[in-house]
């Protein structure tokens, strides 16, 4: 059983896991600042998180999503993605985006499973934002895969 809260303002953001979705410490930071931050826990333990940011007053992105290694492929990622599209829907957002690279297959699969179809695709955008190269399931990432769901009414 877990439970999924926002990060409370005396608490500090679980850094080690938002760096296993993005390796930019610095990207991450800035995120963070602006973003809303929820945790997912198993009684103490901080297993998984996501950063919900706003792009526009329709648009939200799920900036970042995470979960601790020794808890992956247990459903905690389609937790955490369910619980943002409930939050956003809340919030009263028409549209979640999110983006991944085109090597990272498994997350593809997660976010097409929970209802996002693909929008776009940023080419090189991992060549032009990240210092170095990053390979996943033997391919080079490269272009970032943009995904959308929109969110119907009640
Ligand atoms: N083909 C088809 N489906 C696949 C798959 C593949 N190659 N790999 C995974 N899946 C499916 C699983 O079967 C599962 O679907 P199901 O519930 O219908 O069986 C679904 O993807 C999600 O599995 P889940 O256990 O909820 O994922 P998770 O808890 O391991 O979390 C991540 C997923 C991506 C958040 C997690 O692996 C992670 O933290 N990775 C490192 C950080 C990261 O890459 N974040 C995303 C940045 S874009």
């Amino acid at each position: 059983m877990i439970h999924i809260r926002p990060l409370s303002g005396d608490q500090s953001v679980p850094m080690d896991l938002l760096l296993l979705a993005d390796p930019s410490k610095e990207k991450v930071l800035t995120y963070v600042q602006s973003g809303s931050c929820y945790v997912a826990y198993h009684e103490q333990d901080v297993i998984g998180v996501y950063v919900l940011l706003s792009l526009s007053q329709q648009t939200v992105e799920i900036i970042n999503v995470a979960v601790k290694e020794s808890w992956q492929g247990k459903g905690i990622g389609k937790q955490l993605i369910r619980h943002a599209i409930a939050e956003a829907k809340a919030a009263g957002f028409h549209t979640v985006e999110i983006g991944t690279g085109n090597s990272s297959i498994q997350q593809l699969a997660l976010y097409q499973k929970c209802g996002f179809r693909m929008i776009s695709i940023d080419h090189d955008f991992f060549l032009k934002h990240y210092d170095e190269p990053i390979f996943e399931n033997g391919i080079q990432c490269m272009d970032m895969v943009r995904l959308s769901l929109t969110l119907q009414a009640d």
